[in-house]
């Protein structure tokens, strides 16, 4: 077994006995991530919804579909060359946006993720994740299609693609965004 699988499975293994707060009393399924770990890209959603709780896996439900086909159009995929992530790995009872508690108490797991993939791009999936990896003042609509760099990583967002099926209007600035990705890609000369 490779180091990264080795410290990503230990890793996994601790998370699914976390009970740091209290959204581990009503989980079915702890969501750690999924995808490849040598990806240059890793995708932050906010939490797990209803069908990820049941499947243990992330974005499986509509949203996932819509990111799946938003990655697929740059040439990214979780099977091959892209991994996605949670701020929690637990779900929020009705889907409620985690509080920034619950983020805090569950993002030393992120942080340990990407310390393990080391992604040269890191993509924020809407609202919440832009809270926790830019700063708790920022906003969506402010941050997406912005790049920062920060300790070697690019830090990127676009809108959640749950928030996309709510309101398409915002689809055309998304997939500005999804394109600026995969220029950020050939400019680092990744995946050309
Ligand atoms: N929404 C998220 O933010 N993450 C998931 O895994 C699924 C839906």
């Amino acid at each position: 077994m490779n180091d990264k699988l080795a410290r990503w499975n230990q890793l996994e293994e601790i998370c699914l006995h976390c009970s740091a707060c209290q959204l581990a009393a009503r989980r079915t399924n702890v969501v750690f991530g999924e995808g490849v770990l040598d990806s240059a890209v890793m995708f932050v959603g906010e939490g797990p919804g209803e069908q990820e709780d049941l499947q243990g896996r992330p974005f499986v439900g509509p949203a996932g579909q819509l990111l799946d086909r938003m990655m697929a159009a740059i040439g990214l995929s979780r099977a091959e060359n892209a991994i996605i992530c949670n701020i929690v790995k637990c779900r929020p009872p009705g889907n409620r946006t985690p509080s920034p508690e619950e983020g805090d108490k569950c993002l030393p797991f992120l942080r340990a993720q990407v310390d393990i993939v080391r992604p040269r791009i890191i993509v924020c999936l809407g609202a919440t994740a832009v809270r926790h990896i830019f700063n708790p003042e920022s906003r969506i609509t402010r941050m997406r299609g912005q790049w920062l760099d920060r300790k070697g990583f690019w830090i990127t967002a676009t809108y959640h693609p749950a928030a996309l099926l709510r309101d398409p209007s915002r689809k055309a600035e998304a997939w500005a965004d999804m394109k600026a990705i995969k220029s950020k890609l050939e400019e680092l000369r990744i995946n050309e």
